[in-house]
């Protein structure tokens, strides 16, 4: 059985992207059979996965407009326990064909289910916004990780994100299914500034246990691999941001047993 999980924060620039390529990346790692959605317009993890723009045609936005099936959007990487479903921008009339779907809240849930069973792990990347994609996305999932930027205002718009969590949950309930808050991250800790391990303490107060131990350090190597294309595990495999990542991957798995 695949385990589904959003990785989710309206607030743009937390680390939520590069958390989906990492995550995956370390869990493949861990020979785990990962697929990775890219949700987001941006299509930065589509990009970073090492899948060129210019290669595809159809998105996992297509499949949004019923225009597509699975099989027509997925992609293999360079690593063959890896696949994905990328992104594509300028993609126009997704919502309009959403908000007209009958089914506007489960088009992603149905979309997985003939073949999410393939996976280990299904990690979506989510957009910043709580618009009609990212609820698809807690849909279709078993759990949600939720970034956390160690900055001023980190708390900053998660009572927002915990509703739409928790509408969620009733909405899935019907289905006798659940969505839980798998973990809550704490990203970019800048060791030399104080306020960030006073963040690292707020929300270890707010959110106790549900907080993933492991805690990603600002590393300039993690932004480097970016601008390389290629996940931080991949570009510079013993850096403190890959090897915190791979920490996590190991964390994860250890809540899914
Ligand atoms: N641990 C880190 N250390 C340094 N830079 C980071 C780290 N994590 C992410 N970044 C950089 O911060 C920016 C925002 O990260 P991103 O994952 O794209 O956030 P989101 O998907 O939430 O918008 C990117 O330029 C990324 O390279
Ligand atoms: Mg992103």
């Amino acid at each position: 059985m695949a385990l589904v999980l959003s990785i989710a924060n309206q607030k743009g620039g937390v680390g939520k992207t590069t958390t989906a390529i990492n995550l995956a990346s370390s869990l493949a790692d861990l020979e785990k059979k990962v697929l990775l959605i890219d949700l987001d317009y941006q299509a930065n993890a589509t990009t970073c996965m090492g899948i060129n723009r210019g290669s595809f045609n159809k998105s996992v936005f297509d499949c949004f407009k019923r225009e597509a099936s699975f099989s027509d959007v997925r992609i293999k990487t360079a690593n063959p326990l890896i696949d994905v479903l990328p992104a594509k921008t300028m993609v126009e009339g997704v919502d309009e064909k959403i908000i007209a779907d009958s089914n506007r809240d489960f088009i992603l849930y149905e979309l997985l289910q003939e073949s999410k069973n393939e996976y280990d792990y299904v990690l979506i990347d989510c957009p910043p916004s709580l618009g009609y994609i990212t609820i698809n996305a807690l849909m279709a999932s078993d759990g949600v990780i939720v970034p956390v930027q160690c900055e001023f205002l980190a708390m900053d718009g998660l009572t927002q994100l915990l509703n739409t969590v928790r509408l969620v949950q009733t909405k899935k309930k019907v289905n006798r299914e659940n969505l839980t808050i798998y973990g809550v991250l704490l990203t970019m800790l800048d060791n030399r500034v104080n306020s960030g391990f006073q963040i690292v303490n707020e929300i270890k107060t707010y959110f106790k246990e549900k907080v993933f131990q492991t805690i990603i350090p600002r590393n300039i190597t993690c932004s480097n691999a970016t601008f390389y294309g290629v996940p931080v595990t991949v570009y510079s495999p013993k850096s403190k941001s890959s090897l915190s990542y791979k920490k996590l991957a190991k964390e994860v798995v250890t809540r899914d047993e």
